[in-house]
């Protein structure tokens, strides 16, 4: 039973072969281009957790024909966009709230955009302040947060140097300039995941890279397409160090996305001498993907160089448990954005960590984890803060502690990773 409060045990070792639900990035994406596209596009292998839901009710809401056919299955049928009748409600999902934004905004349109508790307190003028500058006319609450109406429609081209790397915010743009008149340019610090731009050119859009330099062609039509989203790596991180930290564990999970931008925390795991083999890598609708297996083993302490951080921006809650458990001082570097997530993740983890026995604390933007080289004391009650990649580290660090971890807040789970309990337990894992 998945409930609002979960309590995670000590687990005997956890086996099996699963496979975890579809990237969250990538079936944004395949909504929305789906929904700016000519014609039909089916998706295969959506994730619909409540994130996407939201995304998928918005993308309905300006006038998209969005069917579900059931397990994932999905039909959207684009074109136009109109105004909604009402607010454009996007949940708990900075993705989808970035991403539609800059997405209307090329429309002659008005829409006001609203969220929960944890996306109302969000900076959004990373976009808006772009978007703005294209020309699009933008109502927001103080500090440029929620809620945010757009009325969009003749906006001019952008060359946008962004100081953080930014994957929504570079989507926002790119989005926007699909309807801009003149050049569209998006330079990056350094490259953050590139599903837009992968997505974008199989809808028939003419996009240039060059190093993290991107920019519209002349071609900005979209034209429907078939989509097929593999595993979330974000969410076979979970499972993955679960495995790593619960004694005498072997788990494998199958057709996890592989893309370079967003495997920094496999490559951190192996740093810290983790049993983790990835096999039969493939081709899957576009993306690598790969079967990873990870075995219970010793970890070390590890540092991770703030040039990582985009290809692992939303994995250091998972990998600061796996720094509880490791041998040593673990380093990481260049997290400020971590306090503008779906929580102040980098209080939260601290919080937790510490709550749980942990030595942890901040210095400047890097967090410093005194890694204990065993089991750590659990025994706390911690809430998830809206935030689903916080109550599934916890969890996970529970599973391996001495004494049980209960999550408060845990239905956020939903957003991210629907069935997680349930997976888990298939594994073994103790979690009521
Ligand atoms: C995402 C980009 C990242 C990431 C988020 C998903 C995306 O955010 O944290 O979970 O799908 O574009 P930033 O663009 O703010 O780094």
């Amino acid at each position: 039973m998945s409930g609002d409060r979960l309590t995670a045990s000590a687990s005997g070792a956890l086996a099996g072969t699963i496979e975890v639900p579809g990237d969250k990035s990538m079936s944004h994406r395949a909504l929305i281009l789906g929904g700016l596209a000519s014609g039909t596009t089916a998706i295969h292998g959506l994730l619909e957790g409540e994130d996407v839901l939201h995304t998928a009710a918005a993308v309905r809401s300006f006038g998209v024909e969005v069917e579900r056919l059931g397990g994932g299955e999905w039909r959207v049928t684009g074109g136009e966009w109109r105004s909604p009748a009402g607010e454009v409600d996007c949940g708990n999902s900075g993705t989808g709230a970035r991403l539609l934004m800059g997405a209307a905004a090329g429309f002659p349109i008005s829409a006001t955009f609203t969220g929960d508790a944890s996306l109302s307190g969000r900076p959004m003028s990373r976009v808006l302040d772009p978007l703005r500058d294209m020309g699009a006319k933008v109502e927001a609450g103080p500090g440029d947060r929620l809620p945010v109406t757009i009325h969009g429609g003749g906006l001019s081209g952008l060359d946008f140097v962004n100081t953080k790397a930014s994957a929504q915010v570079k989507s926002a743009i790119l989005l926007a300039g699909l309807h801009a008149s003149g050049a569209v340019e998006v330079v990056e610090p350094a490259p953050s995941r590139d599903h837009s731009e992968n997505m974008l050119r199989a809808f028939g859009v003419e996009v240039e890279t060059s190093g993290a330099t991107i920019s519209l062609g002349a071609r900005r039509g979209l034209t429907a397409t078939e989509v097929h989203v593999p595993g979330d790596p974000s969410s076979a991180a979970f499972p993955l160090v679960a495995a790593l930290v619960v004694p005498g564990s072997a788990v494998t999970v199958t057709g996890v996305m592989l893309n370079p931008l967003r495997t920094g925390l496999f490559t951190t795991l192996v740093e810290m001498g983790a049993d983790l083999v990835i096999a039969n890598e493939r081709d899957f609708g576009g993306e690598r993907v790969g079967d990873i297996s990870a075995r219970f083993g010793a970890l070390r302490g590890v540092t991770v160089p703030a040039s990582r951080a985009p290809s692992m921006i939303d994995e250091y809650p998972i990998l600061a448990v796996a720094a509880a458990f490791a041998a040593g001082r673990s380093v990481m570097h260049g997290l400020a954005e971590l306090r503008v997530k779906e929580s102040d993740r980098l209080a939260a983890i601290i919080a937790g960590l510490v709550a749980c026995g942990v030595d942890a604390r901040e210095e400047g933007d890097s967090l410093i984890v005194e890694g204990l080289g065993c089991s750590p004391r659990g025994g706390a009650i911690l809430d998830a803060h809206h935030d689903h990649r916080i109550a599934m580290s916890f969890l996970t660090l529970g599973l391996a502690a001495r004494a049980p971890v209960v999550v408060t807040g845990a239905t956020t789970i939903a957003t991210s990773f629907p069935g997680y309990a349930d997976l888990m337990r298939s594994l073994g894992a103790k979690i009521a």
